[in-house]
């Protein structure tokens, strides 16, 4: 009897692990995220604060996060603020966005980022940093770039051919930055995604 017990206790504490969190606010936690020990999987830490669904890099800076799609194991955060009259992006003091390399997360490949306020060598790269450079149009047409407004900016497509695991902005380079996800050249503004879409390692390969 009291094996029986046990063997369920186990079952139980087993089968509610692979459980999906709850809500956090209005939105869903699909497995394999994880808001705490006894949901998910903890590999794929979130946080919930304060009914608002995070991410927090590496360096503990917090991201929302502002859509999931559990079906091809995406979410899309948001990119860190750029501060009134500034062109500082919210996270510069700790380097930009850094993911952990040994984390299950990395950064898709349909991420255009736009960078702001860089220094001349980036010209040296081959970024995007011509007058019709699409930072440009953010830096003229969004409110939040107008802080940005005249600086040295570029834009390039994140993809595979470079390190998945940040977005580097730092005094002396580039100060601010801001991601569109799935950008079509000729959308128009008004209809850019803004985002940076992360996607996750399904748990059987981690
Ligand atoms: C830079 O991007 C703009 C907007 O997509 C494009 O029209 C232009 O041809 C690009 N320039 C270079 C040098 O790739
Ligand atoms: C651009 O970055 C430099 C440091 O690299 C900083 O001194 C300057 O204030 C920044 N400009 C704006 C408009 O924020
Ligand atoms: C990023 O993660 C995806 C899904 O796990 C994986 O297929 C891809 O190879 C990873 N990319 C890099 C550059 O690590």
């Amino acid at each position: 009897m009291v094996l029986v017990i046990f063997v369920i206790l186990t079952l139980v504490t087993y089968v509610s692990a692979l459980h999906a969190c709850p809500k956090c606010g209005s939105m869903e936690v699909p497995y394999p995220l994880s808001t705490n020990d006894n949901c998910g999987d903890p590999r794929y830490r979130v946080l919930c604060n304060n009914e608002i669904l995070q991410f927090e890099s590496a360096v503990g800076f917090h991201y929302k996060i502002i859509s999931i799609n559990p079906c091809v194991n995406k979410f899309v955060i948001s990119p860190p603020l750029i501060p009134k009259n500034t062109c500082y992006a919210s996270d510069l003091s700790l380097g930009g966005l850094k993911l952990d390399e040994n984390s299950p997360f990395n950064i898709s490949t349909h991420n255009t980022v736009m960078l702001f306020n860089c220094t001349e060598t980036i010209l040296l790269s081959p970024l995007n940093c011509s007058s019709n450079s699409f930072c440009r149009h953010y830096e003229e047409k969004v409110k939040e770039g107008s802080g940005c407004r005249g600086t040295l900016c570029c834009h390039f497509l994140k993809d595979s051919a470079m390190t998945a695991h940040r977005i580097r902005v730092r005094v002396g380079g580039c100060t601010a930055y801001t991601s569109v996800v799935d950008m079509k050249s000729g959308d128009d503004i008004d209809s850019w995604n803004y985002g940076i879409e992360l996607q996750w390692m399904p748990p059987n390969y981690v």
